[in-house]
Formats: C-alpha cells, sequence, structure tokens
C-alpha cells in the first residue's frame, strides 16, 4: 500500500481495539519499533468487515431427532439431507452440461508443454470427444450400462477427463488404476472389477498390464488404449497374448465414424469404483453412484453458497492425483460452474512453474505440501528480524480471521506476504485441505499468509470424499468443522479405549446421501464398514467441540496394549513428537509383552543440521543419525513436546532410534496415501526395535 493510500483510507481507531492489541505485545518490543506500531495502526483502522457466516458460529451443529446423538449441519432447515444443489444437476453428466451452458461453451481442460503457455479445448470439444470415445466403445461392443466398466490408468490430464465422462455419457462407469498401488494390486483389481479394456498415458504402464496377461494373470484384458505415443514392438508384443493396443486418436475416430446418441444415467447409478489399498491385503474397491458424488459436491456448494461462488473465470489447478475422489469432487464443483480445470505438467517438481503461468483461483492441496510450503516460508526467514517480522505479520493477521476477516490487500500482505502470495499465481482465492490431519499451527499460519478462504475437510472415500467442512467465517483451527448438509455424523462408544458417546466421543459414523454403496463383490468388508442401518463406520475416533464442530482425536484400530494394560494409540503420540523441528516422520511402537515404548525417529534433512549446530552438534546429516549424544538431545525435545500435550507417562517412548531414511510408498513403509505401514514398519525395524528393548530392560 502507498503512502497515500494509507492517508486516504486512515479513520479514527476505535480506541479499545488499540489497546487490546497493544496489551497482546510484551513491552520490550512495543519500545523499538514506533513506526511498525503507527503502521499497524492504519491496518487496525482500515481493517474490512468480515462476511456473515452462513450459520452460528458458537452452534454449527445440532442434533437430529432419533435419540442416537447423531447431528447434522446447523445449515440445513430439517434432519432431512441435500441431495443436488441444481434442479438440473442429478448426475456428473448433468454437471458436464451445466458447466458447458453456463460458460457458455468456454475454455474448459488445459495442459502444457515444458516452458509454454497453456493451451485450452473448449467444453463442446470436451463434450464430443466424450462422445467419440464412448461411441468407439459401444461399437466394439460394450453395453451402454452400469455395470460395464472401463479402467484409466493415467496421471492427471486432459485425457482423463474426457475418458471419464465419455463413460458417463453412456452409463458406463469408471474404473481407475495408479502406479503406487503395484502390479500385484492392480492385477487384482483388473480381475475383481472385470476390466477388457484400459486406457493408459504412457507405454511403460501399457507394458507393466501387458507383462500381467503374458503371465497369464489377467486373461480378461483385452485391449489396451495409449494416450502417448508408442511403437510397433508393443502392439506385436500384444498381439503375441491376444491384447490389441491402439491409440486414443484411433479410438475417438472410430467414434466419430460411429457416432451415438447419448445414454446418460441415472442418479442412483454406478459412477466410478475407487479401489483403495489398505494397509494390509487386497485393496477394496468403493462403489460410488452419481448421486453420491453430485450430493458431496452439493454439500460444499452448499456450505461456502453465500460466500464463494465459483464462476467461469475459475481456475482449478489439478495435480492430485485424479484416482483418488477429493480431486475428483473439486473438478466437480468446478465444471459444474463452467471454470475450466488446468492440468500441471505431470511431474511436482514443476508445479511452481506451473501455478505461475496458470495463475489459478482454486488449489487443493493435502497437508504435506501445506507442511513444505511452511517450512520454506520460515527457511527464507533467516535473520532474527526477518523471522520477527514474519511472526509478528502473521499474529496480526490470525487476529483478523479470528474476527472472521480474510483477505489478501493488508498491509501485512503487502510488505510480507505479498511473495508467497505470488509465488501461487497471485490468484488464488480457495483452497481446501483434506486426506490427512493438517497440524493448526501450519494451518492457521497459511490461512493467515495466503489470505484466501482455507477450507480442511475430513472423510473417506467411502463417503465419497467429505463428511465435515468447516465453515466459511470459522477460520480456527484443530478441529475438522461440522457435518457437511449431505450426511449426519454420530459418534460411537469404543468402549476398549473409554471413549463415549454420552460424553461426546467415540467412533465417527457417516449416514447420508455421500455413503457408498459397498465394496465391489465384497460382501463382507462391506459389513464390517457399514452396518445394517446404513451408518459407515470410519474407524476415526472423534470428539464434539461445544460449538458443534467435530474433531478427530484417535483411531481405532490401530491401538494395542503395554504389558500393563495401559492403551496406547501410537498415532495420537506420532502425531504430537512430529511437531518436533529436528524431525520429519516417527513410528511409536510398543507391544503388550512389554512395559514401555519405543520410537523409530528420521531426522528432518531441511532443519536438522541447524537445530543440531545450535547445539553444538557437527557432522554431516549421516554422522548426526549416528550419534548417541545427537539422539539423545531428539529425545529429550520429543519428551518435552509430549509433556506439553499432555501425554501420559507410558505414553511417552523410553527410548529411539535414528533412521536417516524417509518411510516411503515406494521402500513400501507409506500407503498411497501416505498412511504408515505399520505391520511393515514394524518388520522393517525388528532390529533397532529388538536392540532398544534390549538396551532399556526394566
Ligand atoms: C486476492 O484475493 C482476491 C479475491 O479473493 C483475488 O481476486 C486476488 O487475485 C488475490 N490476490 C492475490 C495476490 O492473491
Ligand atoms: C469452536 O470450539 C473450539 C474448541 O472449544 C475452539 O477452539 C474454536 O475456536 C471454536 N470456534 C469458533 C469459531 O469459535
Amino acid at each position: 500500500m502507498q503512502a497515500h493510500e494509507i492517508l486516504r483510507n486512515l479513520r479514527i481507531p476505535e480506541l479499545g481495539d488499540v489497546r487490546q492489541y497493544v496489551r497482546t505485545l510484551p513491552t520490550n518490543t512495543l519500545m523499538g519499533f514506533g513506526a511498525f506500531a503507527a503502521l499497524t495502526t492504519y491496518w487496525y483502522a482500515t481493517r474490512p468487515k468480515a462476511l456473515k457466516p452462513p450459520c452460528d458460529l458458537a452452534m454449527q451443529s445440532v442434533e437430529t431427532q432419533g435419540g442416537e446423538h447423531a447431528r447434522r449441519s446447523t445449515i440445513l432447515d430439517s434432519d432431512e439431507v441435500i441431495t443436488y444443489y441444481y434442479d438440473d444437476v442429478k448426475t456428473i453428466y448433468d454437471i458436464f452440461q451445466r458447466g458447458r451452458r453456463v460458460s457458455n461453451n468456454g475454455p474448459c481442460l488445459g495442459h502444457r508443454k515444458p516452458n509454454q503457455p497453456y493451451e485450452w479445448i473448449s467444453y463442446k470439444e470436451v463434450a464430443e470427444r466424450a462422445e467419440y470415445v464412448g461411441s468407439a466403445l459401444l461399437h466394439r461392443g460394450f453395453k451402454p450400462s452400469p455395470d460395464q466398466f472401463v479402467g484409466i490408468f493415467a496421471q492427471n490430464r486432459p485425457e482423463w477427463t474426457i475418458v471419464e465422462l465419455g463413460c458417463y455419457t453412456y452409463s458406463m462407469v469408471a474404473v481407475p488404476l495408479y502406479d503406487t498401488l503395484g502390479a500385484e494390486a492392480i492385477t487384482y483389481i483388473i480381475n475383481k472389477a472385470d476390466l477388457s479394456v484400459v486406457f493408459c498415458d504412457s507405454p511403460e504402464k501399457a507394458k507393466l498390464l501387458l507383462s500381467n496377461v503374458e503371465k497369464g494373470e489377467t486373461p480378461v484384458l483385452r485391449t489396451i488404449v495409449l494416450m502417448n505415443p508408442f511403437d510397433n514392438d508393443l502392439v506385436e508384443r500384444g498381439k503375441k497374448c491376444g491384447v490389441e493396443l491402439v491409440s486414443l486418436k484411433d479410438i475417438e475416430e472410430e467414434g466419430k465414424a460411429n457416432r451415438e446418441k447419448p445414454k446418460p444415467p441415472k442418479p442412483d447409478d454406478l459412477a466410478v469404483v475407487c479401489f483403495t489399498s489398505g494397509t494390509t491385503g487386497n485393496p477394496k474397491g468403493a462403489m460410488l453412484s452419481h448421486k453420491n458424488i453430485v450430493s458431496n459436491s452439493a454439500g460444499f456448494m452448499k456450505v461456502t453458497e453465500n460466500m464463494l461462488t465459483m464462476n467461469a473465470n475459475d481456475i482449478h489447478i489439478s495435480y492430485l492425483p485424479l484416482a483418488h475422489m477429493f480431486e475428483r469432487l473439486v473438478q466437480c464443483v468446478v465444471l459444474c460452474h463452467g471454470a475450466r480445470i488446468g492440468f500441471f505438467q505431470g511431474d511436482i517438481r514443476l508445479l511452481m512453474d506451473d501455478l505461475k503461468v496458470l495463475q489459478p483461483t482454486i488449489f487443493p492441496v493435502v497437508p504435506r505440501l501445506l507442511n513444505r510450503m511452511f517450512d520454506r516460508i520460515f527457511g527464507q526467514a533467516n535473520t532474527p528480524v526477518k523471522r520477527w517480522m514474519l511472526d509478528f505479520a502473521s499474529k496480526r493477521k490470525e487476529a483478523e480471521l479470528r474476527s472472521g476477516i480474510v483477505r489478501n490487500d493488508s498491509f501485512w500482505d503487502k510488505i510480507i506476504f505479498h511473495k508467497v502470495q505470488a509465488s501461487l499465481g497471485g490468484k488464488v482465492r480457495l483452497m481446501v485441505t483434506g486426506a490427512a490431519p493438517v497440524s493448526p499451527t501450519v494451518l492457521t499460519f497459511l490461512r493467515a499468509a495466503l489470505g484466501c478462504q482455507f477450507y480442511e475437510g475430513y472423510g473417506q472415500t467411502e463417503c465419497t470424499a467429505g463428511c465435515s467442512l468447516t465453515i466459511p467465517g470459522d477460520w480456527t483451527a484443530g478441529h475438522v468443522g461440522a457435518p457437511m448438509p449431505c450426511n449426519h455424523v454420530k459418534l460411537v462408544d469404543v468402549e476398549e479405549m473409554n471413549y463415549f458417546a454420552s460424553k461426546g466421543e467415540g467412533e465417527v459414523c457417516i449416514k447420508g446421501s455421500n455413503v457408498f454403496q459397498g465394496y465391489l463383490k465384497d460382501d463382507e468388508k462391506t459389513a464390517e464398514a457399514l452396518d445394517k442401518d446404513g451408518w459407515l463406520h470410519t474407524g476415526d475416533i472423534g470428539k464434539w467441540l461445544p460449538n458443534g464442530t467435530l474433531k478427530i482425536i484417535d483411531r481405532k484400530k490401530h491401538i494395542f496394549k503395554l504389558a500393563q494394560g495401559e492403551y496406547i494409540a501410537p498415532e495420537k503420540i506420532e502425531n504430537v513428537y512430529t511437531r518436533s523441528e529436528p524431525v520429519v516422520q516417527v513410528f511409536v511402537h510398543g507391544e503388550s509383552l512389554q512395559a514401555f515404548l519405543v520410537g523409530i525417529v528420521v531426522p528432518d534433512p531441511d532443519n536438522v543440521m541447524n537445530w543440531a549446530k545450535k547445539r553444538k552438534f557437527e557432522g554431516s546429516y549421516e554422522e548426526l543419525c549416528k550419534n548417541k549424544d545427537f539422539k539423545n538431545a531428539v529425545l529429550e525435545d520429543l519428551l518435552k513436546l509430549g509433556k506439553e500435550a499432555g501425554l501420559k507417562t507410558f505414553e511417552q517412548v523410553k527410548d529411539i532410534a535414528l533412521h536417516s531414511e524417509m518411510f516411503a510408498i515406494e521402500n513400501g513403509l507409506l500407503t498411497p496415501t501416505l498412511k504408515a505401514k505399520r505391520p511393515e514398519l514394524r518388520k522393517y525395524f525388528k532390529d533397532e526395535i529388538d536392540e532398544l528393548y534390549a538396551n532399556n530392560k526394566v
């Protein structure tokens, strides 16, 4: 802001406000920065008013009738959940048709080549190409019906969405596959879902599929459609095992020559089978209907309706895997409003460049990315003065957030946060985080720094994507918001862990129009997830906060007893310990034959050197990981954090081992959704764990 603008906007501050703010500052800080204080006063005087939230923030959910202590969103007028938002949009096919209309056939999907601007294809062209793809399948004998499954095995790109829409245009069902599932799981899915055709992006993926056919593991697969160029050797290799390889372009030509009229699905028809891998066993195929997906997107639109309605000028950056429902759901909301989707180049390392060129307004994120942004911003504030300014500015903006104000044009934005906002393209107005818990410190800081509407959702594939969402106006962190208007949420007793619904704690259960249809051909697993009254049991432990928001506090499954009989929920402990500055990952282990817990800790390669230096430790990252005194220093930091967070003595680790390699999907220690694979971790670190127990005998 220029000085004359500040002056023009200057109004007399309310004295109470200023006093309140001055009181929050330590006196020694107060003395040093007269100029800063004056500017802050201007800022305070010119701050804008908050928008009106959609419901009373002190009562974001209410109990439903029926006596089960279930709760629903206060945004609803009655216990009836919503199933759609626009009268004429009840399937994903309808979503696209609406977008085409309201955008007036505007640009729809965009991609870019390295160092090039985005190239866009229009809604009409997407619809036509989708019809060609679907028509070609019908021409090849596929049925226009919701028991006809079509595999998609590709990174996010325009063709992904075109093929998917091609399925919906003729009532067929999309079955996404993704790399990190591993070859074995892919074989399992192809057989389970009876996939005779898979649309692939690269020849590498086609080769993976072919080798399964060659081994006789997936005889059902007959056709692979390739989006990228491929050579004749691959075609020959396919021929030998009875698989036709054909380019997407040829398929589109075939469909164009044999075009069929669309046969749109009905709301209750199956739309997607979304396979999710658990920590053990085969993947499970969650069956989601059009109604499930439409109602979940409607829930989002309902919550945000007075704050943020998307329109044809909005741009979404698509880089989170389309094989997961979170990204798909965002795309549904985007397409429904005629906005456009720009795809990243396919390399996450180039995401920052893609953001700069695309200048998206909609940016869905996951906690891992947020943590990296947070660390980078603080890493760049490398002098005490810069650090202090950053702290100060974020505190001021956090205070604004608490009064419901979200903006990116304050004094602090202009002098401090402008750079980080510009690094995301400078136009972001909506962010949503989901898929895993985010630290309240990180979320609050980034909400302040980025100055856009930033929601946190919670859910799982079995309820399409989200079952709770923070409400606009409530920019506090540490909870996952209120039930979405498409579902009710209730908590159910978990006696063995001492959680009781009557006390507002228990296993989170969900019922509503977004709850899935069961797992594909797996009645047993379906019965474990869905009870006879239609409640989905999530396995997460939640707690109702006084204002009707939900907080996830624990996980039902990963609990064990120590020798003295105390129940331990290791993930809760890990969540506390990973807040330690020198640490990036923690695995807490215990067993019923042992009296105490031990941990495997991966020091944070980005932060640990600084931290170590301050404590006079020397050596490389590898050397530090082998240094016993250093290990003890890290342990001390963890125990201190644990104590502050209220961990009981038996919940604290007795000893740790440092490990220099991150737990990752590639080394088999994380699931594709980045959850710890606990049985694998236990096996992998068996020697370290045994040694920790041996060295700490009581
Ligand atoms: C600030 O927010 C507005 C509205 O949300 C948006 O249009 C604008 O591009 C944003 N500016 C930056 C720098 O992010
Ligand atoms: C809701 O309650 C929680 C816990 O009491 C609190 O942290 C949060 O700030 C509250 N939200 C609002 C908007 O008051």
